[in-house]
């Protein structure tokens, strides 16, 4: 069955980006001059994922906003003749089919993601995480479709990462494929400690899923921190005999935690130098401000 629908949970309180987050999304924090969730929905459709669901909450209201019509702007954007900010102003609200569900209790990501099961019923669907990065150049999502397609599994997003950063991802146990950057997961662990980790491939935020994880979600406890989690479902799929197991594809590329303040400015550094209209003289400031020291 082909993958249409793409789910966006963007409900989590954004602690690690207090105060800005206090009152404002942090997924609506713009990188450069988009907010940092525009380019993930860019990414869904770019991968052929028209149908979008955004799992929202309380004081997201700018996101669903940002995607509907503004006409009082388009207006006046029209009077003036401004066809460049126009086309900009239209192009968030003509890219996807948007629906939006409410969290309410933002009780970990593995409950906002159970949030989609009426609009996603039986079908496999994409997860892509709100405040997660992937630099366009570099394909992930469409080599997961891909995986999924051949294997029919679940299929997660593993990176390599400094094993003393363990304790902030989930980590993955896998046994080699026939492809170099496709695993086979057999286990998956959230936030372990170092010592206890099993291998130093972190699952990032791309999941491309069989439906089968919702009924697992059903019945899945408050894991780590006291929320429900993701990586504790997939931990059970990677057994479960009716979900078909779970695969992992290793990507190497650029990727940005937005929600995190340190990754947060190197993403707006990173799409900053490579754009055309800013790139080149952005560049020139940042070699003479690396220099002065
Ligand atoms: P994070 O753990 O990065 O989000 O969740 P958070 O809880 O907002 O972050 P901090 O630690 O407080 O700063 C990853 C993704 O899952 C969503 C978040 O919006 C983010 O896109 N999420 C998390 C939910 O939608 N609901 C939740 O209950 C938790």
């Amino acid at each position: 069955m082909p993958i249409v629908k793409a789910v966006i949970p963007a409900a989590g309180m954004g602690t690690r980006f207090l105060p800005a987050t206090k009152a404002m999304p942090k997924e609506m924090l713009p990188v450069v001059d988009k907010p940092a969730i525009q380019y993930v929905v860019e990414e869904a459709v770019r991968a052929g994922l028209h149908d979008v669901l955004m799992i929202t909450g309380r004081n997201k209201n700018a996101l669903e906003n940002h995607f509907d019509r503004n006409t009082e702007l388009e207006a006046l954007l029209r009077t003036k003749g401004d066809q460049r900010r126009l086309q900009e102003v239209m192009h968030s609200t003509q890219l996807a089919n948007m629906h939006y569900v409410r969290q309410g209790d933002p009780l970990g990501l593995g409950h906002a993601v159970l949030r989609a099961q009426m609009h996603v019923g039986n079908s496999p669907f994409a997860v892509l995480l709100g405040d997660d990065l992937i630099d366009s150049r570099d394909d992930l999502l469409g080599r997961m479709i891909d995986v999924h397609d051949q294997r029919a599994t679940s299929v997660v997003a593993l990176m390599e990462i400094d094993p003393a950063l363990s304790h902030l991802y989930g980590i993955a146990t896998v046994e080699v494929t026939d492809e170099d950057d496709v695993v086979k997961v057999t286990g998956l662990v959230e936030k372990p400690s170092v010592e206890s980790a099993p291998s130093n491939l972190a699952v990032i935020g791309r999941y491309v899923l069989q439906p089968d994880v919702f009924s697992i979600l059903e019945s899945t406890e408050p894991g780590s921190g006291g929320e429900i989690q993701l990586t504790d479902a997939l931990n059970t799929l990677t057994t479960s005999a009716s979900g078909g197991g779970v695969h992992g594809v290793i990507f190497r590329g650029r990727r940005y935690d937005t929600g995190d303040r340190l990754d947060y400015l190197k993403a707006i550094v990173q799409v900053a130098t490579s754009r055309e209209d800013l790139g080149p003289d952005f560049t020139t400031w940042l070699r003479e401000f690396v220099t002065r020291g």
